[in-house]
């Protein structure tokens, strides 16, 4: 049986769509069968929805507290009967509660060689350290922000020259190979 996966973006949605495309082998371990998107308009939405993909918003400002919001995704997740949480440029923090109850089911991609480097504005920061090389980590979500355990990675050189743009659009390249093979990985129970 594919495993049930739910994607959770918040824009372009480009790391989601590159899940789509890997599912759509039927020989794939898994199977696309939600989107949800807390931003309206995300990009990611009208993919996802060409692709015949339930994709669903849930706008994170109509709820009274983060837990409520936490509350409203995980009702959207267990109706759609997912099995595997991908965050895909999701641009929330979830909280503990959330995290601890897709403990091992939950994934997210980050655009650094974790654990250097968590948190935002990554390539900034790795090309004023004069950093050599970069890359990306697909890892379990835990609590903490960028801190659980990785399940793949790919490393990318810095060249000298780039701008945060360049390195991050070399870097986008590894993440669209890494996260379907991460997926494959734990769903099928490679990890
Ligand atoms: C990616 O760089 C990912 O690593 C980070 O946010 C970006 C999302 O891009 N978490 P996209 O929405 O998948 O195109």
């Amino acid at each position: 049986m594919r495993k049930r996966v739910g994607i959770l973006i918040s824009g372009r949605g480009s790391n989601m769509r590159a899940l789509i495309e890997a599912a759509k082998d039927p020989a794939y371990p898994a199977e696309i069968v939600l989107v949800v998107s807390n931003v309206a308009d995300a990009a990611g939405l009208v993919f996802a929805a060409d692709a015949g993909i339930a994709a669903k918003v849930i706008p994170h400002k109509q709820f009274p507290t983060r837990e409520a919001f936490d509350e409203a995704l995980d009702a959207a997740l267990v109706a759609a009967r997912v099995e595997i949480v991908c965050l895909a440029g999701f641009m929330r923090i979830l909280s503990d509660g959330f995290a601890r109850k897709w403990e091992r089911r939950l994934l997210n991609i980050h655009p650094s060689l974790l654990p250097a480097y968590k948190g935002t504005r990554v390539h900034e920061r790795v090309i004023a350290a004069g950093e050599r090389e970069s890359g990306c980590t697909v890892h379990f979500v835990v609590p903490e922000l960028d801190a659980g355990p990785a399940i793949a990675q790919a490393k990318v050189r810095v060249i000298p020259g780039d701008t945060p743009e360049m390195l991050a659009a070399r870097i986008l390249v590894e993440e669209h190979k890494l996260y379907p093979k991460a997926l494959a990985m734990v769903a099928e129970g490679r990890t």
